[in-house]
């Protein structure tokens, strides 16, 4: 029986999802957005590349229209508004969590055993909003940020010792905002930690730069955010739970008491798998890494106080 993958979204980080799944035939795709036309233009071109891209995968939109989706798999959500230049994840919070709501809403009642792969932004809020609004189970609700914050760790990595980035593996921790926590230590080029390789000073330039990534994109593109690496982590995360791979991926998932966090969506590494979020891994930091954690882990909060603030 094929896989069913939804993608709600079907801007730039839903449509560059939709065609990764395909082409790596991963499951059949549903890609759905209120913009009439749209997402079956976009499924139609999609579908279109199969012959060229030896894919078999089929490729349907829809416009504002849930009931395609009926039994997904997994439902990856990116609706919302991107950030532009000067603004910060945190500025799409009311416009976002609106339109998340409804959608979460629409998941629920079409897909109720489908896992959520969350992707628009702020990111911890956002799942919070899926968590809620569905009812689902804490293993079936996640956010796509850790992968995406730990491969830009890595990119910078290999640009700077000028080596090949799959001997690199980073460890990004938190929120997926300025807060973020890379560890160094936990992060290595073929098993050594970059500690080994590189001064602090330049360490901690990477981790900079890798807390600003996202906005580094944004002042580039001036119309938009990055979506490229970010359909990569979440197709990377979706590949996961659908062959089962149990997969340690750092994600933002639903804390109870976890590194002394409870009640919020924050990122940590979880093995994924058929389940969903199927164990989270605790390892042990140091004083100053978990001051850093739960610093992040409060500005989570913060939000998810605003949003109810904003709710009344
Ligand atoms: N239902 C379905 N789709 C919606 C809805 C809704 N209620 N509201 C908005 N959309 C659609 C828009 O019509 C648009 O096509 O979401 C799409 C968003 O696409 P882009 O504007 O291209 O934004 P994108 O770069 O894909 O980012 C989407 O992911 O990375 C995050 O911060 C980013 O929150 C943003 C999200």
């Amino acid at each position: 029986m094929r896989k069913k993958v939804t993608v709600v979204g079907a801007g730039q980080v839903g449509s560059t999802t939709a065609m990764r799944i395909a082409e790596k035939e991963l499951a059949d795709v549903v890609l759905i957005d209120i913009i009439d036309g749209v997402p079956l233009g976009k499924a139609l071109d999609i579908y279109e590349a199969g012959s060229i891209e030896q894919h078999d995968c089929k490729v349907f939109g829809c416009t504002d229209q849930y009931d395609d989706a009926r039994d997904s798999d997994i439902v990856i959500i990116t609706a919302g508004v991107a950030r532009k230049p000067g603004m910060s994840r945190d500025d799409l919070l009311a416009t976002n969590m609106g339109i998340m709501r409804s959608v979460a809403k629409e998941v629920a009642r079409v897909a109720p055993d489908s896992i959520v792969i969350v992707v628009s932004n702020p990111l911890d809020a956002m799942c919070h909003v899926a968590y809620e609004v569905t009812g689902f189970s804490k293993n079936r609700v996640m956010g796509m940020a850790g992968v995406l914050d730990s491969a830009r760790f890595a990119a910078f990595i290999a640009m700077e010792l000028d080596v090949s980035v799959e001997n690199i593996q980073t460890f990004v921790l938190g929120g997926h905002g300025d807060t973020m926590v890379p560890l160094p230590r936990f992060s290595t080029v073929a098993g050594i930690p970059i500690p080994e390789l590189l001064p602090p000073e330049r360490i901690e330039a990477l981790v900079d730069r890798t807390r600003k990534a996202g906005a580094e994109i944004v002042e580039l593109l001036k119309t938009g955010s990055a979506y490229y690496a970010p359909s990569s982590a979440a197709v990377e995360m979706a590949e996961a739970i659908l062959k089962d791979k149990k997969k340690i991926l750092p994600c933002s998932v639903y804390l109870q008491g976890e590194y002394g966090i409870s009640d919020l969506f924050v990122g940590v590494p979880a093995k994924l798998g058929g389940h969903g979020v199927e164990k989270i891994i605790e390892v042990k930091l140091t004083e100053e890494e978990m001051a850093a954690l739960h610093n992040s882990a409060l500005s989570v909060k913060k939000l998810v106080d605003d949003m109810k603030r904003l709710q009344g």
